[in-house]
């Protein structure tokens, strides 16, 4: 299989003899942040740096962005933690997953997905994904309970949502836990409920790339439990309650929230719808300019009725993956491929590769998707460039 390389290097990279090639006229990933954000992110340093409260992580603003969160999550309550990897593992533990437990997983995705079941001692059990959306397969996912199973980790994948409703149904069936990967579906609802709030845990991840990604490591956890709420807040400060340094109520991690993101967050939240629509239009006009294409090959998820799509990656699926990708360069268009190989073919899980049935659905998933630019300052004439470029491609020789 040929990977596609889309890094352009950097001057420094460069052998003096040898020019770099002129980027895309539309690159992936988009440049970020804007000079308006900047200026946001210089004044929030300002603002830490000089509060007479020199209060630097977890402090008054990431309690503020906590509770704006909450509203705007439906649920009751919203933690922030270091990372979206971070969020995953408090997510786990606060579940009480351990040492000996098995974890299912989607065999297509991010890695922390596994690395986060490793990282507390449990056993990641990879489940396939289904073949258009490359979300996980509940069929699939159900064939690998066993009676060491405790939890469910599904992950809403580019434009698709995981089927929230069956799985909350599955895990309620064989009582098992549910945690809610929405690290990238901020701003995505199913049936009027948003990402991030169907199970006993959600996770949205701010690193820089995500819808609401910011200048550093950040993510939060969501929760209408407020017994788990509590130990993921324990959890996230060494097992401190906030309230009397230096007692530690049990073993914790260190996942805290940074004030300077915070303020940062803050800064931003007003115009994160609007970021949002823009996104959403370039991903309308995906969809409606790549819907024909369907019967020449091109895979694009159908999103299905009242669903509103994730806004961070836009995925199209074609055996033709990598003469698409340089069609697509050749006409200034930079693309990129997340994950070339499924989780249980990466070499930290080969221990748990061969468990149960084959993952044909995350194995095509990897060698076909490709994702298109997306993101807030793209233009619908530049959406247009890609899908112009795309129909070109199809309408090729043997490809309609
Ligand atoms: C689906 C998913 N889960 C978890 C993570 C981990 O988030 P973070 O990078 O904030 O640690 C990512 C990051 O790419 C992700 O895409």
């Amino acid at each position: 299989m040929t990977l596609i390389d889309q890094s352009y290097g950097t001057p420094a990279d460069a052998h003096p003899a040898l020019p770099l090639p002129a980027p895309p006229a539309l690159p992936y990933p988009p440049p970020v942040p804007t000079d308006e954000e900047r200026a946001l992110l210089l004044d929030a340093f300002h603002e830490v740096a000089t509060d007479p409260d020199q209060t630097f992580v977890l402090g008054r603003r990431t309690a503020e962005l906590e509770r704006r969160l909450r509203g705007r999550a439906q649920v009751a309550d919203v933690i922030a933690c270091g990372s979206g990897t971070g969020g995953l593992i408090l997510a786990l533990r606060a579940l009480g997953v351990g040492p000996g437990d098995e974890v299912i997983v989607p065999a297509f995705g991010a890695e922390p997905l596994g690395s986060s079941v490793l990282a507390v001692g449990a056993i990641p059990v990879f489940a396939d994904v289904e073949p258009d959306t490359m979300v996980l397969d509940v069929a699939d996912t159900e064939r690998r309970i066993t009676p060491r199973t405790r939890a469910i980790v599904p992950a809403h994948t580019f434009q698709s949502m995981a089927d929230m409703p069956a799985l909350v149904e599955l895990a309620a069936r064989r009582r098992l836990a549910l945690v809610e990967d929405a690290a990238i579906a901020m701003g995505a609802s199913l049936h009027g409920r948003p990402a991030g709030s169907w199970a006993d845990l959600g996770l949205y991840s701010f690193f820089p790339v995500k819808p609401f990604g910011m200048a550093g490591e950040g993510a939060v956890l969501l929760s209408d439990d407020p017994e788990l709420s509590r130990t993921v807040r324990l959890l996230r400060d060494h097992g401190q309650d906030g309230v009397r340094r230096g007692i530690h109520h049990e073993q914790g991690i260190d996942s805290r929230f940074d004030e300077v993101q915070a303020a940062y967050q803050l800064a931003r939240l007003g115009s994160l719808d609007g970021r949002l629509a823009r996104r959403r239009a370039v991903v309308d006009h995906y969809d409606e300019a790549l819907a024909p294409l369907r019967s020449g090959g091109l895979v694009v998820p159908d999103q299905g009725p009242d669903t509103s799509p994730c806004l961070y990656v836009y995925a199209v699926q074609t055996e033709y993956r990598d003469e698409l990708a340089a069609h697509l360069a050749a006409h200034g268009v930079g693309t990129r491929v997340y994950y070339p190989l499924p989780l249980n073919r990466l070499p930290q899980f080969a221990p748990y590769a061969e468990h149960g049935p084959a993952r044909p659905g995350a194995d095509q998933a990897s060698a076909r998707h490709l994702a298109l630019p997306l993101h807030q300052h793209m233009t619908l004439a530049q959406a247009r460039r890609v899908t112009d470029a795309i129909r070109s491609f199809f309408a090729g020789p043997g490809r309609s």
